[in-house]
């Protein structure tokens, strides 16, 4: 069985002030939650303020993105283990506005997962196509190549630790979800993928998250698909009620 994941992205929002209100709003919203994972995923100036709101409950700290070297000359980034020294358990890579907007490669995000995973935190590796691609008949090729090349020279031990995110890059922030079908069979090609990589025992172990415009009247059907084990959530995880409302799906 795989244990549901919902993770909140607050991408570039939330002060430390507003964060600590937000983060004590979901933590009080869902402590009673069980058998799912929920993660915060605030801005790197809010990590520490969230860390020690979340200390000892049931919700875990993730990082928006990480730098693959451990230290040295590498101006403005931060490092696997800086992260876990702070409390993170989890890393998004290569969510689709770091490739949009920053220049994330496949290569790029394949270095990240495997500093992240050196550090023994759990990479969240982000997938999906924009709606050019999709509309000249590349989704297929363009998910395959972001999941092949996000997981080359990894181990079947290290496979089994890494959540994927499926993200249609036109559903993100958009207010327009891909509908339960489209989302459930991007899941299903991407867990053959795995399969192909990894083995039958690791696909059937792998958490695929979805996300995209994921809101509290969608989650229940997009949840009721066989390979959609969680959502990565954007706008709807600023708001504590809203979140814990997917928490609670
Ligand atoms: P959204 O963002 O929920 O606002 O669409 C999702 C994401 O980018 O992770």
């Amino acid at each position: 069985m795989r244990t549901p994941i919902i993770a909140g992205n607050w991408k570039l929002n939330k002060n430390r002030a507003e964060a600590e209100v937000l983060a004590k709003g979901v933590v009080e919203a869902v402590k009673d939650a069980k058998g799912v994972e929920v993660i915060l995923c605030p801005v790197f100036t809010a990590l520490e303020t969230v860390a020690r709101v979340v200390a000892g409950t049931n919700v875990k700290l993730g990082a928006q993105d990480v730098y693959w070297e451990e230290t040295g000359a590498f101006t403005g980034e931060v490092s696997g283990s800086l992260l876990k020294d702070i409390g993170c358990t989890y890393v998004i890579v290569a969510h689709s506005e770091r490739r949009q907007f920053f220049g994330e490669t496949n290569e790029t995000a394949n270095k990240k997962v495997k500093a992240v995973l050196k550090n023994g935190l759990t990479p969240i590796l982000c997938v999906g196509e924009t709606l050019a691609e999709r509309e000249a008949g590349k989704m297929e090729a363009v998910v395959s190549a972001h999941v092949r090349h996000g997981l080359v020279g990894l181990s079947v031990a290290e496979l089994e630790q890494i959540v994927i995110a499926y993200e249609p890059v036109w559903a993100i922030g958009t207010g327009k979800t891909a509908t339960p079908q489209q989302a459930q069979d991007v899941h299903a090609l991407i867990r053959s993928l795995l399969k192909e990589i990894g083995g039958e025992t690791v696909a059937a172990k792998m958490r695929i998250q979805y996300g995209g415009s994921v809101k509290p009247d969608n989650v229940k059907e997009l949840m009721a698909q066989p390979d959609i084990d969680g959502a990565l959530v954007g706008g709807a995880s600023l708001k504590a009620d809203s979140f814990a409302a997917l928490v609670k799906f």
